[in-house]
């Protein structure tokens, strides 16, 4: 099948600074794929890019395989929601989502049709009525969704589109937006700096760093196999041991660091020399001192957060390493100061490039 959107061999630059760096990936028709890095990053201008506002310096872009080069925004069938989400607040829910028909000269008739089945698509069958600041911010999400999908799209891409939302409202409509992206089947292109946001919605991430992409896969893949210490590192929490290999043997790299001797998988078949980092995640880490690596250190802090408890231990560098208990059953975490041992199991650390 046709890739929905091909970025080919993709390089944009600013004058003399490089924002995107020959990136080149596939994303597949009706997928919900996710951009996921830091700010600054180049996840924008790699959507502007595919949208027609930005131009490559290099590379190209085809959506259902058609080359994009010379074909402006409007003419290309993709459709872009923005953080702000720039709805017209003079005109009521169904004109805002009529809006794109009626400037293409959709008759009035076949126009009121559609969007009442977009209304009724966002839950919002009734309020077609009313204005734009009547609603609340989640309800306007769902009508800049569904305005965009009126001219209907075969991409529609989202700038952080929740990113103005609070929490429990972002986290409410990471479910509405996957609901409605299954019901419709469009390709969504959605960017994120938020790791939760990306590995709950999307069928695939591409997890970015300075310009270019570090990984390609899906949440599991990127949480539990990262490729490298920046996906280790930017995707979920890690504690991370850097220092160098001194032994291989059996896929296990032996590292040492200033924290001690740790073994962990050589996931990279790095050599004896390599300079690297171990990851140990924080719900691998034991409290309970059960494990062939051992740390030490003092305790510094019990964050209970319900589900589950983290525990802060200051090791002897000063640095902090985090093992996350089950809430319930939490040991009593010694009091702030005393000596605490923290351990893992080898099979549990992943060793990779520093
Ligand atoms: N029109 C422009 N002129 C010059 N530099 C630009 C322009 N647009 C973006 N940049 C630079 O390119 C880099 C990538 O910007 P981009 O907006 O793609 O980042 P981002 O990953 O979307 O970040 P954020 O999460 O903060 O939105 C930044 O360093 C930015 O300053
Ligand atoms: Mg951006």
């Amino acid at each position: 099948m046709t890739a929905a959107v091909e970025i080919d061999h993709l390089t944009v630059q600013f004058g003399l600074f490089t924002a995107v760096k020959d990136v080149s990936l596939q994303i597949r028709q009706g997928e919900f794929f996710s951009f996921l890095g830091p700010s600054g990053c180049g996840k924008t201008t790699i959507l502007r890019t595919i949208s027609g506002f930005q131009d490559p310096s290099k590379g190209i872009i085809r959506i259902g395989g058609q080359d994009m080069q010379g074909i402006g925004p409007n003419q290309r069938p993709t459709a872009l929601i923005f953080q702000n989400l720039a709805l017209f607040p003079l005109m009521t829910v169904a004109e805002n989502i009529g809006y794109g028909l009626r400037v293409r000269g959709v008759p009035k008739a076949d126009r009121d049709r559609k969007v009442d089945e977009l209304l009724n698509l966002i839950a919002l069958s009734d309020q077609g009525n009313k204005k734009i600041e009547e609603l609340s911010g989640g309800q306007k999400q769902r009508v800049a969704i569904a305005r965009a999908l009126a001219v209907e799209p075969k991409v529609l891409l989202l700038d952080e589109p929740l990113s103005a939302l609070d929490l429990k409202l972002r986290q409410h409509m990471r479910n509405e937006l996957r609901a409605i992206q299954r019901r419709v089947g469009v390709t969504f292109i959605y960017i994120t700096h938020d790791q939760g946001e990306a590995l709950t919605m999307s069928d695939r991430i591409a997890v970015m760093n300075r310009g270019h992409i570090e990984q390609v896969g899906n949440g599991r893949d990127v949480y539990e196999n990262p490729e490298t210490a920046f996906v280790a590192a930017f995707v979920g929490e890690n504690n991370g041991f850097t220092g160098m290999v001194t032994r291989v043997a059996d896929g296990l790299a032996t590292v040492e660091t200033a924290l001690g001797t740790f073994n962990g998988v050589n996931r990279k078949s790095l050599a004896v020399g390599a300079k690297a980092t171990l990851f140990v995640r924080p719900e691998l880490m034991r409290f309970d001192g059960e494990g062939e690596n051992i740390i030490d250190g003092h305790a510094a802090d019990a964050a209970y957060e319900g589900i589950t408890t983290h525990l802060t231990m200051k090791a002897k560098d000063s640095s902090s390493v985090v093992a996350t208990i089950a809430g319930a059953t939490a040991k009593a975490f010694p009091e702030s100061g005393s000596s605490v041992r923290f351990a893992f199991t080898s099979r549990d650390a992943t060793v990779l490039p520093a």
